[in-house]
This record gives C-alpha cells, structure tokens and sequence, in this order.
C-alpha cells in the first residue's frame, strides 16, 4: 500500500468518503483507536486481517451509530434490549444472532451466525458512522498480538504504510477496549473491558456467566496485547534494572493512578506500556485490585504478561 494519509478531527468527512470508497481509515473511539472498514464491502474487510497481520478466524466488532441501526444487523432478546438502554452509546459489544439479510460480510463474523456489535460514545467516531451511513467493522487499530492504541501516535507506529488513512483525535478517554457480553442464552462475559462487570449485572439483575468452552471470544488468546519487552505483574517492589509501571502511592517509572482511581489507570494503561516499552527494559507492574475496572486492566496485563509463542 501507498502512502498513510493523518487526517484531523475536522476530516470526518474525508474518513467517511474513504471508508465508503473501500478504504481502510484508523479513528478513535472512547475506548481505544479501531481499524474501520465498510463492513458491507468483502474486499474492504479482507484488507484489515491483512493489514493487521490478523489470523482470519478471528472475527470484528460492528460499529453503528445508534440502537436502530444496530437492530438491522442484529437480533435482539429483552435482556440485550436493558443492556442497548443502560450502555449505548458506550463501551459495551454485545455478542447477538446475525439477522438474515444483514448485508454484513461473512469476513467480519470469520463464518459464525453471530454478530459482535456496539455503538460508540466517542464523538469523533459517531461522526464517522453517521457519515457513512454503513456498518463499520473495526478492530483495535494495531498490529495482531500487539498492544492496543489509545492514541494516534501509537497507530502511526504500528499500521503506517499499511493502512489508507489515520484520523488523529486525541487520546481516547476510557483507554481499555469495550466489555464483551454473549448469551447462550444466559450472558455471558466474553472479555472484560471499559464498563465494569459489576454495572451490567446490576442492570441485568442476574450474574455474568464465564466465557466457557461454547461461546468465546476467538480474539482471547492467551498472549494478546504483548509489549516487546518482558512483563512481571503484581510487584511491590521493581528489580534493579526494571521499568516499574505503579499504581497508588509509589515511586515509579510511571504511574497508572497516583490517587489508585482505576478509570484513570485504565485511561494510562496501554499508553504507559507503549512508552515503557519503548525503553527497552524488562517491566514490572504493581498489584491492581480486582475489582470493578480493575478486572479488565488485570486482564490485559495477564495477556501481556504471557507466554508469547501463542501470539496471533
Ligand atoms: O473497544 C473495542 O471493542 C474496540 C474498538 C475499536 O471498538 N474494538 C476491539 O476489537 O477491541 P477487536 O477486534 O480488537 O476485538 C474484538 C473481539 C475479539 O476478541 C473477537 O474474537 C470478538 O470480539 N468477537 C467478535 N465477533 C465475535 C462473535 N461473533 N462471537 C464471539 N466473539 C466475537
Ligand atoms: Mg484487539
């Protein structure tokens, strides 16, 4: 591929225009920066897996500008509808029955009869969705196996040359890809992420199940989200040598939350990965509560933090 064009916040309706046109365009979300693509176009959503180096199993989140559009794709039972009500637009992918006629590739759902789908809060990527007017499909903008972005910069680093544009939009708040909901038909949490177990619960009234061996999430590989360098986790006290990434009251290379508040370590965390690694160092980490948002940074840092002959 030719040349990465940065386009800028103001540009939604260049990214809109490219994506209609079958092109690959990188935008922020409120969670982390996705690699979008018509996902109506076969040719299109082909060039992401290629573009990300992307094993093809592996299959995408839809993203829609609001809950109708999302009904086009998608079946909905009462239990998805309380949760489309208390989450959307936000960081929730709801994991549902495709609908027949949808117009989705079969590329985005890798073959299943389900659809992941979502509809983002960020303003920069409602724009883009309302634009366009077709379902995007976009996976977190990186390279497979690598950290995701939670800036523009960390795009430009890993897909520039491989991708037809980068929309820079700042730093996306939340930092943690979206929490992943299933129903077989109990829901079912596929991947922890930016909305807390806790709150969905409370919405639903009932428990999340586990991922289980029938419905996964093909994407939760063990070493997902690897860093280059070596990760240990749940360290008081670094080695001399390390990069000691903290959270709380300690002294550290860098800091997730000096105030231990777990929405602004989430907001930190693949940021201060890309910068710790970029230092060459091995990496400690301190402990992080398993708690609330804490249990989907628990789950990064424990992708990260594995073996890597796994990586996809
Ligand atoms: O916050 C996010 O969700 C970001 C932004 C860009 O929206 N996107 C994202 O996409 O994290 P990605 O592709 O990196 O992760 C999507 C996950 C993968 O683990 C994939 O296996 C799972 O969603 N997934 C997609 N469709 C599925 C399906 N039909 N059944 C089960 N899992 C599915
Ligand atoms: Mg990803």
């Amino acid at each position: 591929m030719a040349e990465t064009r940065i386009l800028t916040k103001e540009d939604t309706d260049t990214a809109a225009a490219m994506l209609l046109a079958g092109r690959l365009v990188a935008f922020p979300t409120e969670t982390v920066y996705g690699l979008g693509a018509d996902a109506t176009n076969g040719r299109a959503v082909a060039a992401i897996y290629v573009a990300k180096g992307r094993p093809s199993f592996n299959p995408l989140i839809v993203h829609v500008p609001d809950v109708t559009a999302a009904r086009g794709i998608a079946e909905f039972d009462p239990q998805a509808d309380a949760l489309a009500e208390a989450f959307w637009p936000g960081a929730l992918t709801m994991v549902l029955p495709l609908r027949a006629r949808s117009g989705i590739s079969p590329l985005v759902t890798a073959g299943l009869d389900t659809v992941a789908v979502r509809v983002p809060s960020g303003a920069t990527a409602r724009q883009i969705l309302r634009l366009s007017a077709v379902p995007i499909a976009a996976p977190s903008a990186n390279p497979s196996g690598r950290i995701s972005p939670s800036e523009a910069r960390h795009v430009v680093a890993g897909l520039q040359g491989r991708v037809d544009a980068i929309l820079d939009g700042g730093r996306c708040p939340v930092g943690l890809e979206s929490t992943i909901v299933g129903f077989d038909p109990a829901p079912r949490l596929l991947r922890p992420g930016g909305i807390a177990s806790e709150e969905i619960e409370a919405v639903l009234g009932q428990g999340l199940g586990g991922a289980g061996a029938a419905i996964t999430a093909p994407g939760q590989l063990a070493s997902h989200y690897a860093p280059k360098s070596a990760l240990r986790l749940n360290v008081e006290a670094p080695l001399e040598g390390e990069s000691y990434l903290g959270f709380g009251r300690k002294d550290a290379t860098l800091n997730l939350s000096e105030t231990g508040d777990l929405a602004e370590a989430a907001a930190n965390l693949f940021g201060h990965l890309h910068l710790l690694d970029a230092l060459g160092r091995s990496i400690s980490i301190a402990p992080i509560p398993e708690i609330g948002l804490g249990r989907a940074i628990n789950d990064r840092l424990r992708r990260a933090a594995a073996p890597r002959d796994r990586a996809s």
